[in-house]
């Protein structure tokens, strides 16, 4: 049986989150990344991805003037880079340089990987739409990369940044 609830009371139930690290490169030629929570695919084929950028987000600027961004998806090895990143901006920092993060080139676009990740999507931004106070971003994969060795992904377990590995299946 379902009680009425405040928002709020009932968004701290959603976890665990998928967590993913969208990296673009800024007017001044310097990759920045963000972390991110809400991140959906959206189509088959082709393959597309929806990200939902905040108004006040540094990268929401950078990632529509560069028109391609990678999807990583940190492992659970990354947990101080994915809060650093998550919670520092490219206004004022160079994130990956001061994260120490290694990074590899993209192949299709203007990028880099991050080599540790599980995972990373080259995307072509293909469109955008405002709701509320953030955009959503949507990408198409031209090219895909996975890592070497079999890692976990990051995820949010629970509010004010609590992080795990989850197992694959
Ligand atoms: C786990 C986690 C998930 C987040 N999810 C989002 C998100 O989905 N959208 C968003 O705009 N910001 C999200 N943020 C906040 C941004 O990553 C944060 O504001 C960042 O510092 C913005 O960087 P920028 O100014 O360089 O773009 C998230 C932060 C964390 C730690």
């Amino acid at each position: 049986m379902q009680v009425e609830s405040t928002f709020e009371r009932a968004r701290a139930l959603k976890y665990p989150e998928q967590i993913v690290i969208a990296i673009a490169r800024d007017p001044a030629g310097k990759y920045n990344p963000i972390t991110l929570g809400w991140v959906t695919q959206t189509s088959h084929e082709p393959p597309m991805f929806a990200i939902s950028i905040g108004n006040t987000r540094y990268s929401l600027g950078v990632i529509r003037a560069a028109k391609e961004f990678v999807l990583a998806w940190p492992s659970e090895h990354q947990k101080d880079e994915t809060l650093f990143f998550g919670t520092k901006s490219g206004r004022e920092v160079d994130k990956l340089a001061e994260a120490g993060t290694p990074t590899q080139p993209a192949r299709a676009i203007d990028g880099v990987l991050l080599r540790d990740a599980v995972a990373n999507l080259e995307c072509r931004l293909v469109s955008e739409l405002q709701t509320g106070d953030h955009v959503i971003f949507v990408g198409q994969v031209v090219a895909a990369h996975v890592n070497r060795r079999p890692l976990n992904r990051l995820y949010t377990v629970g509010e004010n940044y609590q992080f795990e590995g989850l197992p694959r299946r």
